[in-house]
């Protein structure tokens, strides 16, 4: 699975970036408003150059409409770069402008799905990925489960290259279930990596081996240590 972070915050993705394989940056407005006033796209720029150009990352338009939404791709894509993929909630304005910015060779990320029928249509519209909102569509007693499946069963049926970007997490276990379902990406807020990566069970695994160890050959002593060549 492709794991993405969804947020704008550079010192998490400095933190987070440097253990995981980080796939991507996805942001939004809700996000951006975390972070507080800043200079929006020398904020996008930063965030780009710390994950380069290998990893994607997804920027979300703020207009309603479909015009609207047209200018705010163009100007993501003038003052970041042209490799963003656009954030573009699966409305009716919004598919509209899916369809011509892939018209156009953008790179589209299908925003705001809590049904299937909308994944259906952004997968037709030609999204690159389009973003199910796990826990939203749970709190709207819509089985977010069986929604990934279907979606993953449209994209395998119509031979689409369209991926699923599973979002809106608020415990690993949903995370593992969108990627048993077929996500083939998903992002989530570091609360999610942080409880998913500091099990005290495995910390406790680990101290024993490094006291089994230092019993045997003492105190601060490692492998490296008994090297009869040393590296410096
Ligand atoms: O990427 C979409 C995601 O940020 C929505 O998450 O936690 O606001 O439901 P949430």
């Amino acid at each position: 699975m492709e794991f993405m972070l969804d947020t704008a915050n550079i010192t998490e993705i400095k933190k987070y970036g440097a253990f995981l394989p980080l796939a991507g940056v996805t942001t939004n407005p809700s996000i951006i408003k975390k972070e507080g006033e800043m200079n929006f796209f020398k904020h996008m720029q930063e965030i780009r150059s710390l994950i380069g150009k290998e990893r994607s990352l997804h920027i979300q338009v703020v207009a309603q409409d479909y015009e609207g939404m047209m200018e705010d791709a163009r100007a993501i894509l003038e003052n970041v770069d042209q490799d963003v993929f656009v954030k573009i909630p699966t409305t009716p304005e919004g598919l509209e402008a899916m369809k011509e910015l892939k018209k156009q060779g953008v790179n589209v990320t299908a925003t705001a799905i809590y049904t299937k029928f909308q994944a259906y249509l952004a997968i037709a519209a030609g999204a690159d990925y389009i973003a199910p909102y796990f826990n939203r569509m749970e709190n709207l007693n819509i089985d977010p489960r069986e929604a990934i499946s279907e979606m993953a069963a449209e994209i395998a049926r119509t031979n689409s290259s369209t991926k699923i970007l599973a979002a809106s997490f608020k415990n690993v276990a949903q995370v593992n279930a969108a990627c048993e379902c077929g996500a083939q990406s998903a992002t989530m807020g570091v609360d999610i990596i942080a409880a998913g990566t500091t099990l005290t069970s495995v910390q406790n695994a680990v101290d024993t081996f490094t006291t089994d160890w230092e019993s045997v050959y003492g105190r601060g002593k490692r492998i490296s240590d008994l090297c009869i060549y040393q590296w410096n």
